[in-house]
């Protein structure tokens, strides 16, 4: 075990970025390497310090590259290797860390596992890459996670006849972690991608990597101890510098288990938080907060999770309840169009109906709450989506840097984008684009920039405690982070309408206040109820001094 990590992820601000997505400097219509670069010192003008990247390798892109064919290259659209280890070097000097995804759960049917797997004798470990089986009725009743596209974990392969598992579209089948050569080409993989220096890996999909007849395949004891493996392996290799991330997309209990005793992941996202922040503001009621909160186990001290608000993929409500499914898709998706899955296409600011206030106010929960907050392109300015594209393409558009041509995203003809760029006429790129913000000092990419860089000069938002106060009106949502001899009293209004809170915040009678936003003096604490107005969709940040 490493001694001396210097546990940067839990100071970090990751922004994902879909290098597809970010900047074409080739005019083929479709985002690079090299066209990232050129795009740094935007990034480092935001105050992000890691940049997670998106599935770069060759795919036949059915599932936008988490469906890999070649684990050891780089897919020729975004560049090659040279220019991968280009973006690494030039992310270092601006002194952002690169997170890449570790996509092992499943393969493509394209890679050449899959097809050397569907020519080999039944029985040799070749076929036993993947996982099949003569008939569909085995691990009966585990969930199909792309409900609006698959039957079934099972698909029938005519040229082997057997039945072959995946978890997710059917051109990905799982492979098989219990093939011990399987467990080795993934060591293969990790190690070969560490030596370009990448500070981390996302684990997509790592619930789902063991199936166990009798459970629902997920979270089974192998796959956490597979898990144990691979970071023992890592720490000993690269010093314990190296993260790993966890999709896990589980209720808090099954979510944290992903930390293990601060031996698996060292961070893994907070899913079942996030609908609740979305929740909390349209009932405007902490409550469902609170909830999680309470249910959200302590972690090892070496692990953080990582909070966010939207990502590449719907707003999922697998971890809410059947009613509150109900009512999230009710409140924020009228249209069912906008409904993918078990969640919602569309990014925070149509979710947020456009309101800059509310746009402000989730950003304000992702920062104060404590996790490192994962923050996805495009929504420092407010970009729309498009609902009317494919699968989750709505929220996957080009970034728009201006109001030129394709959004001054690529020269190429329009018509040959990788996908449109918004022109919905609320959110048409003309007007939400980085050019025009980066002009305006009221814009909301300024106001990211500002958030970012107030979280970065309190270590109490990354690295400290949380004390919930619960004041009787319920519309407050309030806390104090606390670090060291840093404590900041954190007030948010979920509600629309100016409200009037009273705090007990006796226990720090004497101390003075400072509003972090605007520097201006607030009340001084004392022993009396500490009262406190605040606008609709408000929001303090009051340093104690
Ligand atoms: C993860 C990714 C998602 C992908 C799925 C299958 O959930 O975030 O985009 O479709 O894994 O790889
Ligand atoms: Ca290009």
């Amino acid at each position: 075990m490493a001694t001396k990590a210097s546990h940067w992820y839990k100071d970090a601000i990751i922004y994902e970025l879909p290098i597809k997505s970010f900047y074409d400097s080739n005019g083929d219509g479709i985002g690079d390497f090299k066209g990232a670069i050129q795009k740094l010192d935007y990034l480092e003008r935001l105050g992000v310090t890691a940049l997670w990247i998106l599935p770069f390798n060759p795919s036949p892109l059915r599932d936008d590259g988490y469906d890999v064919a070649d684990y050891y290259s780089v897919n020729p659209i975004y560049g090659n290797i040279d220019d991968f280890k280009a973006f690494v070097a030039e992310a270092h000097r601006r002194n952002m860390r690169v997170i890449i995804e570790l996509v092992i759960n499943h393969t493509s049917d394209q890679h050449e596992w899959f097809q050397r797997a569907k020519k080999a004798p039944e029985g040799s470990s070749h076929r036993n890459f993947y996982v099949w089986s003569p008939s569909n009725d085995k691990y009966q009743g585990v969930r199909i996670i792309f409900q609006d596209f698959e039957p079934s974990n099972w698909t029938w392969d005519p040229d082997v006849e057997q039945y072959f598992w995946h978890r997710f579209y059917h051109h990905q089948p799982d492979l098989n972690f219990d093939n011990p050569e399987v467990q080795t080409e993934i060591f293969n993989v990790l190690d070969y991608w560490a030596q370009f220096g990448v500070d981390g890996f996302r684990l997509d999909a790592i619930p789902y990597l063991f199936e166990r007849e009798g459970t629902s395949c997920e979270n089974v004891p192998e796959t956490h101890e597979f898990l144990k493996k691979v970071r023992a392996h890592v720490d000993e290799k690269y010093k314990g510098e190296i993260l790993f991330l966890a999709e896990a997309n589980m209720w808090p209990k099954d979510a944290a288990a992903y930390f293990g005793n601060g031996d698996e992941c060292h961070m893994n996202f907070h899913f079942p938080l996030m609908p609740r922040l979305y929740m909390a503001i349209r009932r405007h009621n902490r409550k469902d907060i609170l909830e999680i909160l309470d249910k959200t186990p302590e972690i090892p001290d070496n692990c953080q999770w990582a909070t966010f608000l939207r990502n590449h993929d719907e707003l999922t409500l697998e971890m809410v309840t059947d009613e509150d499914r109900k009512y999230m898709w009710e409140e924020y998706s009228p249209d069912p169009r906008a409904r993918i899955n078990l969640g919602i296409r569309r990014r925070l600011a149509t979710l947020m109906d456009g309101s800059r206030r509310k746009m402000e106010l989730m950003n304000v929960m992702l920062f104060s709450m404590p996790g490192t907050p994962v923050l996805y392109y495009g929504d420092e300015i407010g970009m729309g989506d498009n609902y009317h594209l494919d699968d989750r393409n709505g929220v996957r558009t080009p970034m728009q840097w201006n109001s030129g041509l394709n959004a001054g995203f690529s020269t190429t003809n329009p018509q040959e984008l990788y996908l449109p760029v918004i022109i919905d006429p609320e959110f048409h790129y003309e007007s939400i684009n980085v050019e025009v913000m980066e002009n305006k000092p009221r814009s909301i990419l300024k106001w990211t920039q500002k958030i970012i860089s107030i979280y970065k000069q309190h270590k109490a938002f990354a690295r400290g405690s949380l004390q919930m106060l619960e004041p009787a009106n319920e519309a407050i949502l309030s806390y104090i982070r606390s670090f060291e001899d840093e404590q900041i009293l954190v007030v948010i209004n979920l509600s629309e309408k100016p409200e009037v809170v009273e705090l007990d915040l006796s226990a720090y009678a004497g101390r003075k206040t400072v509003e972090l936003f605007g520097g201006n003096h607030f009340p001084a604490i004392t022993d009396k109820p500490y009262l406190l107005t605040i606008g609709g969709s408000g929001y303090y940040w009051l340093k104690m001094v």
